[in-house]
């Protein structure tokens, strides 16, 4: 089972600060710090460390080659991952002392994919392979369409919110991963449990995960409700503990585990990632955020 992940790579610079910069203000960062990154790339990076055969598809700048170096190294396939002209994606992160963010992106190279590019990919998938999609590539729907034709199980994580999600097929997913803002966005309210409601009835067949910070996370598939507590860990940078989710969530769902073991594991995964700096850098390995769930499950 291989997870083709056709996502976002992202050069991450990231500052350091007292507090997010505010309208009309100019203040000096503590630190600046360049990482890999990309809700893409560090989803790629979970699988592959969550032990999932992961293949990424996506466009990079010719300044970007580190970025794809970064999947080698985590034993991703990267054969279609493409150079092409112009600068790769950014993002500016600010982290504040309480390891909370605020991302400000420019999807560069992000937005060169394109449906030929999609097509020639996707020909190489079939049933019983997932794909992976975000919404900060070109062509989310397309790909989401033609992949749902050929078979595959697809997966979006609706991150981050904007109008491109408006005309997305969703009902086509196998599953749809949100954090309360972009359940928000999608579902009109900002109550979890009518945000669950709203959705599963907008998309029967889908599995939904609702990502809520402190509240914990909520899985729900037709009239199935599962809710798992947040570990409560010192936190040191936010960034990219939703895409340490994502990929330990699609590897348990992928294995077919119950709800509640799969949002368990994905759970640990990301509060182990909470605790490090960096977005990619970030993500535990398997065997480490296996034993993080299973003693907390045990103590
Ligand atoms: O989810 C974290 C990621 O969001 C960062 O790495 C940044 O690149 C943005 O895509």
């Amino acid at each position: 089972m291989r997870v083709l992940n056709f996502g976002s790579l992202n050069i991450d610079y990231v500052y350091q600060v007292d507090h997010f910069v505010q309208p009309g203000e100019t203040m000096s960062a503590a630190s600046l710090r360049v990482n890999c990154g990309g809700k893409g790339l560090n989803q790629s990076v979970a699988l592959a460390r969550a032990g999932v055969e992961t293949w990424h598809a996506g466009c990079i700048g010719p300044k970007g080659s580190f970025l794809k170096e970064r999947l080698d190294a985590a034993g991703v396939d990267t054969r279609f991952v493409r150079q092409v002209e112009g600068s790769s994606g950014h993002a500016i992160i600010q982290v504040d002392p309480k390891g909370q963010n605020c991302i400000l992106l420019h999807d560069g190279a992000n937005a060169q994919i394109t449906e030929p590019f999609a097509d020639e990919v996707l020909s190489c998938f079939g049933p019983g392979d997932v794909l992976l999609l975000q919404n900060e590539t070109s062509c989310v729907g397309y790909l989401l369409a033609r992949a749902a034709e050929r078979g595959l199980r697809v997966a979006l994580n609706a991150a981050p919110a904007n109008g491109r999600l408006n005309d997305l097929p969703l009902e086509r997913l196998t599953w749809l991963l949100v954090n309360e803002v972009e359940g928000a966005f999608l579902a009109g309210t900002e109550d979890p449990e009518e945000m669950a409601r709203v959705l599963t009835r907008r998309c029967p067949d889908t599995t939904l995960v609702l990502t809520l910070g402190a509240q914990g996370a909520l899985a729900a598939l037709g009239e199935e409700r599962v809710w798992m507590p947040a570990r409560r860990v010192p936190v040191v940078d936010t960034t990219a503990a939703g895409d340490t989710f994502t990929g330990y969530f699609l590897r348990g769902a992928m294995e077919g585990r119950p709800l509640e073991e799969t949002l368990g594991l994905a759970t640990a995964a990301s509060a182990l990632a909470v605790g490090r700096a960096g977005a990619a850098a970030s993500v535990p390995d398997y065997r480490e955020a296996e034993a993080f769930f299973r003693g907390a499950k045990n103590a």
